[in-house]
């Protein structure tokens, strides 16, 4: 099973993944966290030139950014990873380009669509659990800890249109996205509400 996390600036991916992880593997799964971007050798670079907040780039040169990493990504470490069995939960995916390339800078949503499927090469997530967040919120929780990377540093106009068009992925694909608001919840309900969405997947499948 191939489990994705997705949502804005600081709405509780890496906290629910790493959460979701030791559940799992407390019920005798394998499993594999892993995040984009970063998740290989190479990616871990491409990271650090899309966060760094002294890179200016242009917008195609971010989605193509994304695109390599995610090629590496998807081959080098997912699709071996679900071949030999595990479960694979992953920390940012597709969704996140189609949110942030099409709802934060405006690129051509045909354009973003066909680099999507042609980097991913049509590997889809079984579950997505989309963590909804209002911007004010997730970009304070988000800044608490460490200084803002280049996405956080955006308006928060930018951050709105991202949460918009997750929002609108989640209408559209409402039986691979579950959809949670963590503006008022804390963490141990979340965590709860995934794994109970969890369960309820495998035992679908
Ligand atoms: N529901 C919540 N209520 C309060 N604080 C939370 C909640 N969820 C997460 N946090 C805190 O907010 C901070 C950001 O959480 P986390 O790093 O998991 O978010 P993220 O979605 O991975 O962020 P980013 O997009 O920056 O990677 C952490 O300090 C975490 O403990
Ligand atoms: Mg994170």
């Amino acid at each position: 099973m191939f489990i994705t996390f997705e949502g804005p600036e600081g709405c509780g991916k890496s906290t629910h993944a790493k959460k979701l992880k030791t559940f799992l593997e407390g019920k005798g799964f394998q499993v594999l966290l892993t995040q984009e971007p970063g998740g290989t050798q190479v990616g871990k670079h491409i990271r650090g030139l899309l966060l760094d907040p002294q890179n200016v780039l242009d917008e195609k040169t971010e989605i193509y950014l994304f695109a390599a990493d995610r090629t590496e990504h998807v081959s080098k470490v997912i699709k071996p990873a679900l071949a030999s069995g595990k479960i694979v939960v992953s920390d940012r995916y597709t969704d996140s380009t189609l949110a942030y390339q099409i709802g934060g800078r405006n690129l051509p949503e045909d354009l973003v669509e066909y680099i999507v499927n042609a980097s991913s090469k049509d590997l889809k997530p079984d579950l997505t659990i989309l963590l909804d967040v209002s911007p004010e919120i997730g970009i304070k929780r988000a800044t608490q800890a460490s200084a803002p990377d280049r996405f956080e540093k955006e308006k928060l106009e930018f951050h709105e249109n991202v949460r918009k068009k997750y929002l609108e992925i989640a209408e559209k694909n409402h039986s691979r996205v579950k959809t949670i608001n963590t503006d008022k919840k804390g963490i141990e309900e979340i965590q709860s509400e995934i794994r109970q969405i969890v369960e309820k997947k495998f035992r679908k499948q």
